[in-house]
């Protein structure tokens, strides 16, 4: 049924070629193009079968979502999963992704659902190994080690429909359908399309496991990307213990809402208040260091960020940052140099989010500059004290979303005052202290106040 014909597909992005060539034309990509024997449909005569055409405002029978009951997944997926669909969960080998679905899986054992481990990487022992590390051996989750696609879906559509199918990882499946060696993109996206249709035919929840290259894309398969319904990255620092559960594309829910974990020797734990875990490991008293009150998705998270400014014996002074968006640190540098009378150009700056996390608000311009500026002179800043608001290019300082929100929890935590944007003066919880600052320029002289005598002329060339 399948017409054969040479094609070379490139296994970054899909794109097929007629020849050979060093890079993909299409995304550009060196040396990724491999022969594969390409997918052809046979022309069939076959009369089109008719089908049930519904009204929109139906009532679909089943509830629309499982919860799986550990929280901090449910978050990430928008209350559960919904049925019929199939999420792609990434990450780096050994952050954790069998761990975290195995957790899963179990959870939804637990709740007298029908869950189903597939591993194709793992043999059964290992996966029951696993298992007994992490204490859910009682847990009535159904386990195999399978890697072709045809029959596992003929296995499981005979008896109960699985609510909850794991297939451990989707790079080690293969199907007949299409004439390619395992592992290639043809066979991931071969493997994906048969299991989507699978799971929109039996109306079981899919979670596919997908391995990421070097440079952080789901490797190969960046086409099943765009086939399934949501698209998770586990991530995390290797040397450290916390991860972070992140939803990159999501059909049926939001795509800001973060879950956090913790490794432990027994699995991950739930961290249900991250702002103690990221800021469990302040140094108080020291320079250079101010907490960050933000926002992720829905829940504010307080971190803590981190900046060593210090004299350069580069020609190019170095800017390194780990967990910010670089672009933002330059413009912060540039302000500070153009507005504040802060010199910079012959210093080397580092810039760090504690615990591993990953900023991608605005809103964390004020608290890089405040842990800037402090580092500069040597004035570590009040330990009480959490900073937010977004810079512009002329040094004001601008209003940023949930102030009371992020009031709140920094209050909650033990904080006692907050450096803000003028716009946030009304917004104060009770016993709170605001110092409000129109321009970034206003927040320097405060803090270079502070400062040892070397260092007050930072403040002094202010404007
Ligand atoms: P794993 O889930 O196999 O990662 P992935 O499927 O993403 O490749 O996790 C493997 C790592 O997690 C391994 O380095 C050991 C660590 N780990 C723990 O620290 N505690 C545990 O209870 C388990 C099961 C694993
Ligand atoms: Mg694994």
């Amino acid at each position: 049924m399948v017409a054969r014909a040479q094609t070379f597909v490139c296994q970054n992005c899909g794109a097929a070629a007629p020849r050979w060539a060093g890079r993909c034309e299409a995304c550009g990509a060196w040396n990724t193009l491999v022969e594969e024997g390409a997918a052809t449909p046979a022309r069939s005569s076959r009369k089109g079968r008719l089908f049930v055409i519904e009204p929109l405002q139906g009532q679909t029978r089943e509830a629309p979502r499982l919860a799986s009951g550990v929280a901090e997944f449910d978050r990430v997926t928008g209350g559960g999963l919904v049925r019929g669909s199939v999420l792609l969960l990434g990450g780096d080998p050994g952050i954790g992704k069998s761990t975290l679905l195995l957790e899963v899986a179990a959870a939804y054992a637990r709740n007298k659902h029908r869950a189903v481990y597939i591993s194709g990487e793992e043999a059964v022992a290992q996966v029951r190994l696993r298992a007994e590390r992490l204490g859910l051996s009682d847990a009535t989750v159904e386990l195999a080690a399978e890697t072709s696609v045809e029959d596992i879906v003929a296995t499981l559509s005979q008896g109960q429909t699985p609510q909850f199918l794991v297939i451990d990882s989707i790079q080690t499946m293969w199907t007949q359908s299409v004439d390619a060696a395992p592992g290639t993109v043809t066979q991931v996206r071969g493997s994906a399309g048969e299991l989507i249709r699978f799971a929109k035919r039996s109306g079981a929840a899919v979670m596919l496991v997908g391995h990421v290259t070097k440079d952080g894309q789901i490797a190969g398969p960046r086409v099943v990307e765009h086939m399934v319904d949501a698209v998770l990255s586990f991530e995390g620092e290797g040397s450290q213990q916390f991860r972070i559960l992140r939803a990159i594309k999501n059909r049926f829910g939001p795509t800001d809402e973060i879950g956090v974990f913790e490794m432990t020797g027994a699995g991950l734990r739930e961290v249900a208040n991250p702002s103690e875990l990221f800021l469990s490991e302040r140094e108080l008293g020291s320079a250079g260091t101010a907490v960050f009150a933000g926002i992720e998705g829905t829940r504010p998270l307080l971190v803590e960020i981190q900046a060593l400014v210090a004299p350069t014996s580069l020609g190019t002074p170095r800017r390194a940052v780990v967990g910010w968006d670089p672009s933002r640190l330059s413009m912060v540098l540039a302000v500070l140099e153009a507005h504040c009378g802060v010199r910079l150009s012959g210093h080397d700056v580092y810039l760090n989010v504690a615990g591993g996390l990953r900023i991608t608000e605005p809103a964390a311009d004020v608290a890089a500059a405040a842990a800037l500026v402090s580092s500069l002179a040597h004035a570590p800043l009040p330990a009480d004290a959490v900073y937010f608001g977004e810079v512009s290019l002329s040094g004001a300082v601008r209003p940023v979303a949930q102030t009371a929100a992020r009031l709140k929890e920094a209050q909650k935590l033990g904080f006692a005052r907050a450096v803000v944007p003028e716009a946030a003066r009304n917004e104060a919880p009770e016993g709170f202290i605001l110092s409000t600052i129109g321009t970034l320029a206003n927040l320097v002289v405060d803090i270079a106040r502070d400062g040892t005598p070397a260092l007050r002329r930072v403040g002094r060339q202010e404007a």
